[in-house]
């Protein structure tokens, strides 16, 4: 079911959406060869708690038999797609690292991710952070009232697709707010004029992954990091927005 919030849920949820692109912001003044991805961890969990707000992903659990999320961040390197675990792993000059972050604070969530160059990167790499960053703004400009879910999905698709890369199909975008993943799921590929109506007081996540090279992914036996299957590299650019007045405003920003 799709939850529609109140003017006073959005309020909160954009509460916690500028601690969230706050971190990101602090974050990605951080990454530089050198650094390990728990450094990263640790620069944006104490930024959080000093807001007196939680890191969402920590503890998340996906059930089956994959262990709680131990991260208070995800830090996805190069090929890894998304959920990448924070932990020893140094950044090299020449990778592209995607920051993920949840934040909640007074029961409600913010959710948003970008890339980052590590140093100077190849051509190659920049033109797929680019188009990723640029899809994404694609399909936010698609959530506007009474256009459909599969109108933001098909947006960034055919935009992806256009510039030669693909898009990931095996995790969706989602409503935000009193749950870190709410419905509607938003897929980055599909039909334009199909999926539920979108509506004013909606707060979705638009996530494209995408990659240099096929579309597959696959997870890691931590059970969490999903990677190319292909093994070339993938990009990840993530806001929470709210419809309103007809129009998507940003709430991930500062
Ligand atoms: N932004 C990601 C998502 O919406 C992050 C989830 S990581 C998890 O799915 F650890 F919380 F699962
Ligand atoms: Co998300």
């Amino acid at each position: 079911m799709i939850h529609i919030k109140t003017k006073k849920e959005i309020d909160l949820i954009r509460e916690s959406c500028k601690i969230v692109a706050e971190t990101l912001v602090l974050l990605k003044n951080n990454v530089r060869s050198g650094i390990t991805t728990r450094e990263l961890d640790q620069i944006a969990e104490d930024y959080i708690l000093s807001n007196n707000a939680i890191p969402a992903f920590k503890g998340y659990s996906q059930g089956g038999n994959a262990i709680d999320y131990p991260g208070s961040i995800c830090t996805s390197i190069d090929e890894q797609v998304v959920h990448g675990i924070p932990g020893g792993r140094v950044l090299k000059e020449g990778e592209i690292i995607s920051l993920d972050v949840g934040v909640k604070k007074n029961g409600y969530y913010g959710d948003a991710a970008l890339s980052v160059a590590v140093g100077k990167i190849s051509d190659e790499k920049k033109k797929l952070m680019e188009v990723t960053e640029r899809s994404l703004y694609i399909g936010i400009d698609q959530a506007i009232e009474n256009n459909r879910v599969h109108d933001i999905s098909a947006a960034v698709q055919e935009y992806v697709e256009s510039n030669g890369f693909s898009v990931v199909r095996d995790l969706c975008g989602h409503g935000v707010g009193k749950y870190l993943h709410e419905d509607p799921s938003v897929p980055n590929y599909g039909q334009a004029g199909t999926g539920p109506k979108l509506k004013n007081g909606m707060t979705i996540a638009i996530e494209p992954m995408v990659n240099m090279g096929r579309y597959e992914v696959r997870t890691l036996f931590d059970g969490w990091t999903v990677v190319a299957a292909d093994g070339l590299p993938s990009a990840h650019f993530e806001h929470s927005i709210v419809i309103s007045n007809g129009h998507p405003e940003i709430l991930t920003v500062c």
